[in-house]
């Protein structure tokens, strides 16, 4: 079975082409995010025009590179929720408008639950149940995979998301955006032992909280300029990446632990990071760790075309009232 899967939830426009949820055929993916880097973050208002200029282009040039048309697929997924409401709705009705055209049904496909499926086209393997941290731009959660289709939450941040941790930390730090790949590349060459920082607690262990951490980084290089001291950035990057990944991975491979489960996967954007990776496969000896390829933990589309092959097994079809969602749990179904 062939899904085209559309994505536009965010600052990347892309579509693709996946058989089976398992096998890519084609995948493109236009990324805003050198305009967006113009301003420090996304500007909701610019992708959603960036969305409208570039939808038509992306996925014609998928279904050229699958040397197919519309006609030789079975579904067509679109992200309808969470992500920016304006950005969304470009690629619901997008998807609104082909699914009518050519009679395909159309399947309404959860970010989240995307994120987690581009672990199915990196370990072909892969079944549930198994336990995820998702971490991106927009979340932070300890997900239970249950199902392809069924999920239960064991934590979440109780304020900002690790990956905007990164990008508000790079922003002071002046290191550009996206800010996890900045932070990253600048940790390389600084000590992470240099600066102290607090280990945020929550009430319930497994959800986290990236709010103070990231005010402490801030308070350190807002003091040292007020004093006129220089900041050592890439030691300052280097503690900020070594404390946010010592918090997730603990936090996987005990929720792991407690829950009983023997496969540990991570997922979105902040999987891409190397530390984190390091650490959870260190911590998590005698279980298998899954991680997504690196190109697959951003935005993409195959995520959503995979995702959207279980969820129509699952009877999960839209219609012409589709609607996208801000915000939507990823157990809403
Ligand atoms: O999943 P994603 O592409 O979009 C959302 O759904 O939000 O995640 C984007 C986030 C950004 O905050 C970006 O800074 C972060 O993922 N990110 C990383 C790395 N690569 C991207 N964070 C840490 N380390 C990385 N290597
Ligand atoms: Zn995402």
């Amino acid at each position: 079975m062939l899904v085209l899967g559309i994505e536009s939830s965010c600052d990347e426009t892309a579509a693709s082409i996946v058989k089976d949820g398992r096998e890519i055929i084609s995948n493109i993916v236009y990324s805003q995010a050198e305009e967006h880097g113009l301003y420090g973050g996304v500007v909701p208002e610019i992708a959603s025009r960036r969305h409208i200029d570039a939808v038509s282009e992306v996925v014609q040039k998928c279904f050229d590179e699958a040397n197919c048309t519309v006609n030789d697929i079975d579904a067509i997924a679109c992200t309808f929720a969470p992500g920016l409401i304006g950005a969304l709705l470009v690629g619901v009705n997008f998807a609104k408008g082909l699914s009518f055209a050519s009679g395909k049904p159309i399947v309404p496909t959860h970010h989240i639950r995307g994120h987690i499926a581009a672990l199915y086209l990196t370990h072909k393997d892969l079944k549930p149940p198994f336990i995820c941290l998702v971490a991106s731009g927009g979340h932070s959660h300890i997900v239970a995979v249950e199902d392809y289709t069924k999920f239960r939450i064991i934590g979440r941040t109780i304020d900002d998301a690790a990956g905007e941790a990164f990008d508000k930390v790079s922003r002071t730090l002046g290191l550009g955006y996206p800010g996890g790949p900045a932070v990253s590349k600048a940790a390389l060459s600084g000590d992470k032992t240099k600066y102290k920082l607090p280990t945020p607690h929550t009430e319930n262990k497994y959800d986290v909280s990236f709010s103070g951490l990231k005010t402490a980084v801030i308070n350190i290089f807002n003091i040292n300029n007020m004093k006129g001291e220089e900041t050592d950035i890439n030691s300052l990057a280097a503690s900020f990446e070594e404390k946010i990944s010592q918090i997730l991975s603990d936090n996987l491979v005990n929720a792991a632990e407690e829950f009983g489960f023997d496969t540990l996967a991570i997922a979105g954007g902040v999987a891409a990071n190397r530390r984190l990776r390091q650490l959870i496969e260190e911590k998590a000896k005698g279980k298998r760790f899954v991680c997504p390829d690196i190109s697959l933990c951003g935005d993409n589309g195959a995520m959503i075309a995979a995702q959207g092959y279980y969820e129509y097994l699952d009877g999960n079809i839209g219609d012409v009232n589709l609607n996208g969602m801000a915000n939507l749990n990823i157990d809403y179904r």
